[in-house]
């Protein structure tokens, strides 16, 4: 059997997740709404937003779509995947890659998250939740804890509401932007909670509600300058493998971690079965989950498809059925490595519309587009992170090596990149 696919979004991370899905030997037609210039040269792009359900819907009736693969997180914790089970024709089996609202609760709100990591005695850092009216309250509690301070907004704020502050005057007055409104609603619940001091990694599963596959894992480098310096951003890199998660480690993260996260989900009654992204922090070789995320990471997910071996639609497929058990995810051994071009001056205001030459002698770099567009023909920028470069070699040093051979040969007016991606792995201690 052939699955007709349609996959939501519009950035680097749906990109990657097009690649793979295009080698399956399972994929029929092939749809992507939105879509970027790099999707659609895989897939037919249709337009519209990824916020409208019913164009979605409509989408899906009109093509025959078996399988629906959501990028972001957005329609998830919207209920995207519950309106589309119960608006579809009655015998029509579409399968529904990501969790319904229940489930996408998880990244929707971090005080449920808190709330269900504590139930199952998940490790993550001590945190209490206050609403607005609880000024005092959250003062005294951020009284006892030592700083840096984390204040998080509850609900989703694009990856933008967590606020660390290096003393109690900027923790206040962080306190009281987010219950002004500087988030949103997302901010009408706040969660403080402890500083875990450590490494970041991201681990991700597939899971069909009862067990699941572990994809590779992968590190993203989040600030916009070399040496994690500067405003946060989307991401400016990724890399995998993590040289610190040895066997040890995910044994360790499987079994205090992702066991309990599903299990939890499915004692709970909440029928997951979609990606689960595990941010965790790594302290003294200990992890700990800083956020769940109910989609794949970006650009994460732009280093770890190249190293799925297996066929990824048929994982999908057999998760979103609800039957993984005859399943096997198979990793590469390569490394990967990805560095982002964004456009000058992001993450703070950049233009747009500049010509990208370049890319055809990129050898066998993988290019995935995340902010592009065509004009007139040809390929120009369109948004902040622009372009994902990803490279496999034996080992990190000659992933990286590959792509920064290449990277300075990508131009559009103001192109920006880091230059250290992969560096601290590379010199990671102990690395084998
Ligand atoms: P989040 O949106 O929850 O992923 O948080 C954004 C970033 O803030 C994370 O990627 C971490 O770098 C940092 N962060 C969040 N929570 C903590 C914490 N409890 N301790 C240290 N850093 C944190
Ligand atoms: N790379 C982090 C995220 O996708 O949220």
């Amino acid at each position: 059997m052939k699955y007709n696919v349609l996959l939501l979004g519009s950035g680097g991370r749906e990109h990657a997740l097009a690649w793979k899905i295009s080698k399956s030997p399972l994929l029929g037609n092939f749809y992507a709404l939105p879509g970027n210039p790099g999707i659609n040269s895989l897939a037919r792009g249709v337009e519209g937003s990824v916020g409208d359900f019913n164009l979605i819907l409509e989408t899906v009736e009109k093509n025959d779509i078996d399988v629906v693969v959501c990028g972001p997180e957005d329609p998830l914790v919207e209920g995207l995947k519950d309106f589309l089970l119960q608006s579809v024709k009655p015998g029509k089996e579409l399968l529904f890659v990501g969790p319904g609202k229940d489930g996408a609760r998880l990244e929707g709100s971090k005080d449920f998250a808190k709330e269900f990591m504590a139930r199952h005695g998940i490790p993550t850092a001590a945190y209490r939740t206050f609403t607005a009216g609880q000024k005092d309250e959250a003062m005294e509690f951020l009284r006892s804890l030592r700083p840096p301070y984390v204040i998080k907004a509850d609900g989703l704020a694009a990856g933008k509401g967590v606020v660390i502050s290096p003393d109690m005057a900027e923790a206040e007055s962080a306190l009281d932007s987010i219950f002004g409104g500087r988030f949103g609603k997302a901010g009408a619940k706040v969660v403080i909670e402890e500083y875990l001091d450590g490494v970041e990694v991201s681990y991700f599963v597939l899971t069909d509600g009862h067990g699941w596959l572990l994809l590779p894992e992968a590190k993203d480098y989040k600030r916009i300058w070399d040496g994690d310096k500067g405003p946060n951003t989307g991401g400016m890199g990724s890399v995998s493998p993590v040289p610190f998660c040895d066997k040890e480690f995910t044994e360790k993260v499987t079994e205090r971690i992702i066991r309990p996260t599903v299990l939890g989900l499915e004692s709970e009654g909440m029928d997951y079965r979609g990606f689960i992204f595990f941010g965790l922090m790594n302290c003294g070789g200990d992890p700990y989950v800083i956020e769940y995320n109910v989609r794949m990471g970006d650009p994460e997910t732009e280093s770890v498809m190249p190293r799925i071996g297996s066929d990824l639609l048929q994982h999908m497929v057999a998760a979103a059925r609800g039957n993984l058990s005859g399943e096997r995810m198979e990793i590469l051994p390569e490394s990967a490595v990805t560095c982002i071009i964004v456009s000058g001056g992001y993450p703070g205001k950049y233009g747009k519309g500049y010509p990208i030459s370049g890319l055809e002698n990129i050898g066998d770099i993988t290019v995935f587009n995340a902010g592009t567009a065509v004009k007139d023909g040809s390929l120009v920028t369109s948004g902040g992170r622009v372009l994902a470069l990803t490279a496999l070699g034996d080992s990190l040093e000659s992933a990286r090596g590959k792509v920064y051979s290449k990277v300075d040969g990508v131009r559009f007016e103001g192109a920006f990149h880091r230059s250290d991606i992969a560096l601290d792995m590379i010199r990671w201690p102990g690395r084998k």
